[in-house]
């Protein structure tokens, strides 16, 4: 009997040169197309953080489809993270470097209050300069951050040490 770490592993599928030449992209994919193991992956997720978080929040994109679903799970509200120019009201944003490139990320300035207890959560956890952000936007509104929830940590990418003093989970580490 394989432990749910091994079945996401053995789901995950290597893309060579995406999104640039010397990239290998660990598509999350097909986790998202095994209706068992998606379910599995949430249900693993909620029981961790059940009755510990007021509020859940993703990263777009891929954020949204597991964090959407956690806030579900859980039975709390979703807060979406946008890339830059996406949100219609005020916001507040941080630019950040990526693997490949740089990024803003912004959310709505009124989606965080102080003394809630926000799950920050999002696929894939790579140099860290998405989830550092992430936080630092929630803690820039008032509110505390519980834990950054992820499915895959390119552990060769160091994104925990941008990270340092957080409870960062993950299912599947890759080295
Ligand atoms: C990917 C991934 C994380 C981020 C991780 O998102 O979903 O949000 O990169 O990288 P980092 O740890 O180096 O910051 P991407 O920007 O590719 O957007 P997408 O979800 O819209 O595909
Ligand atoms: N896979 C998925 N998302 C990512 C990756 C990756 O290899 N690197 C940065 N974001």
């Amino acid at each position: 009997m394989s432990t749910l770490t091994e079945r996401v592993t053995a789901t995950l599928r290597d893309i060579p040169d995406f999104p640039a030449t010397g990239v290998v992209f660990k598509d999350i994919t097909p986790v998202l197309a095994d209706g068992q193991l998606f379910a599995d992956v949430l249900g693993d997720m909620a029981q961790r953080w059940r009755g510990q978080v007021d509020v859940v929040t993703g990263i777009e994109a891929r954020g949204f489809v597991f964090g959407a679903a956690l806030a579900l799970e859980l039975g709390t509200g979703f807060v979406p993270i946008r890339k830059a120019g996406k949100l219609p009201g005020p916001t507040v944003a941080l630019s950040y470097d990526l693997e490949y490139g740089s990024a803003t990320i912004e959310v709505h300035d009124d989606s965080f209050h102080p003394g809630q207890r926000v799950l920050v959560v999002d696929d894939v956890l790579a140099t860290g300069g998405t989830a550092e952000a992430a936080c630092r936007l929630v803690e820039q509104l008032g509110a505390t951050v519980v834990a950054f929830e992820t499915l895959v940590e390119l552990a060769f990418l160091h994104g925990r040490d941008r990270l340092t003093g957080r409870d960062v989970r993950t299912l599947v580490v890759v080295d």
